[in-house]
């Protein structure tokens, strides 16, 4: 599994480009079997959640390769309808392969996702929509078998704008006969790339971006190249780990208007900040500002998956700060660790609220991720503890960044992998 192994204390000083989007990469290779031609890939972060996908589009039949940071695709002799349950049970969002095969071969067989570390993570809007699309449906021994003749085009309000539910019904729909109209669709920006993408291809889509995806079903579809959008989220983890650490750092390759949310926070807390075409410089203050409350909504409210690296921050923060999340019940794993680094945070009973109360300085221990952003969290905090941290289960942390601890490494961390 690896562990971190960080002495705290250094300032985090300098320039970082920022990866391809995991969030991206991810419903954007589950798109490419819809095509019977190659596609190109270019900005792949090369992360194990990647790996994993590249693993199911071969076992289905699809000829993948790997260039530096450019995937190339072939998926005109996919073979096999069935998505093997190891990388479904490994990665649950792998259930955005079901929209694709589905819409291209009217038939898909595929593992129940299942849990993960951060709650049940339920596919009920999935399954309803792909119903009302005109699949049926049934579960045997844990596996989703779906069936369709025709896919006809219909429209589909989500009571939750689901991420993965609004893109499995974009890939289902590409094909389907007539218009599919998606109400209540999430808006994240990785929903927008998918739709550039599927359009580069030839689909023909409209409105992501906005709670109401249009999707008009198109015959054919062509060869494609496309370079993904960066990943806001490692962007955001980067300038948390300056602002704690006394530094200043410029992240480049970004789209700052993805990070409103997260700079917006982070000039309350005392940052100073300003933004660039594609870039974002950030200067942290002596001492933090806490935040009265901090609560994660749908973009372009503050994510979901910036909670825990924003718990590491206000944890040091001066002041009592409230933070509530409100997407994952599970969210909150890596609170107990943090507890044993000697902040102050308390968990309401809902699972879901914390109390924080800054301290002067966490405490370098041994600490345990358990998720991907807890984990991350973990790092940061072991960036701004006294002493040594260990953090160990890193690959957690290797599921969404390409080599976390050269990057902080590179900005002036005292971090190996080992
Ligand atoms: C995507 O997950 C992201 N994953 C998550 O990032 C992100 O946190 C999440 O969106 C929210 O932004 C990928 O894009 C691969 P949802 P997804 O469907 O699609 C409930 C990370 O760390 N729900 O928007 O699974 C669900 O339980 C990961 O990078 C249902 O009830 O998120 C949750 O409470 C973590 N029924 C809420 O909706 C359903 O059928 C939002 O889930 C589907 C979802």
């Amino acid at each position: 599994m690896g562990e971190y192994l960080i002495k705290g204390g250094n300032k985090i000083i300098g320039e970082i480009d920022i990866c391809g989007a995991k969030n991206s990469i991810l419903p954007i290779l589950a798109s490419v079997v819809l095509n019977e031609n190659e596609s190109i890939i270019h900005n792949v972060p090369k992360i194990s959640d990647t790996f994993v996908a590249i693993d199911i589009l071969k076992s289905i039949g699809c000829k993948v390769e790997l260039k530096g940071s450019t995937i190339i695709v072939n998926s005109k002799d996919i073979n096999n309808i069935e998505v093997p349950a190891g990388p479904v049970r490994e990665m649950r969002s792998s259930i955005i392969f079901l929209g694709g095969i589905l819409g291209r071969f009217k038939k898909v067989k595929i593992s129940y996702p299942g849990g993960c570390e951060l709650g049940a993570r339920p596919i009920d809007f999935h399954i309803k929509a792909m119903r009302q699309l005109g699949a049926t449906i049934t579960e045997e021994q844990g596996f989703l078998m779906c069936e369709a003749k025709k896919l006809i085009g219909t429209r589909i309000n989500l009571d939750f704008p689901s991420v993965g539910a609004t893109q499995n019904i974009m890939l289902a729909a590409v094909f389907a006969k007539g218009e599919t109209i998606i109400s209540n669709a999430a808006k994240e920006p990785e929903i927008v790339d998918l739709q550039n993408f599927l359009n580069a291809m030839g689909a023909s889509i409209k409105g992501a971006g906005t709670d109401m995806v249009v999707i008009s079903g198109v015959q054919k579809l062509k060869a494609v190249e496309y370079k993904i959008m960066p990943d806001r989220i490692i962007a955001g983890t980067y300038l948390v780990a300056t602002s704690i650490t006394n530094g200043e750092i410029l992240v480049k390759d970004v789209i700052p208007e993805h990070l409103n949310a997260i700079t917006s926070k982070l000039i309350e807390t005392g940052c100073d900040i300003k933004t660039f075409e594609n870039s974002i410089w950030l200067k942290a203050p002596e001492r933090l500002r806490a935040i009265h409350r901090l609560k994660t909504y749908p973009y372009p409210g503050f994510p979901t998956d910036m909670g825990p690296q924003f718990m590491t921050l206000l944890s040091i923060a001066n002041g009592n700060s409230i933070v509530e999340e409100t997407i994952f019940e599970g969210r909150n794993k890596h609170i107990s660790e943090f507890m044993r680094m000697g902040a102050n945070i308390v968990l309401l009973k809902d699972g879901m609220t914390s109390l924080i109360t800054g301290v002067k300085n966490l405490n370098g221990t041994t600490v345990m991720a358990k998720d991907l952003r807890g984990g991350a969290s973990l790092v940061l905090a072991g960036l701004c503890a006294e002493g040594e941290t260990i953090v160990q289960n890193a690959s957690f942390v290797e599921r969404g960044y390409e080599h976390i601890e050269k990057d902080l490494k590179k900005l002036g961390a005292n971090i190996v992998l080992r």
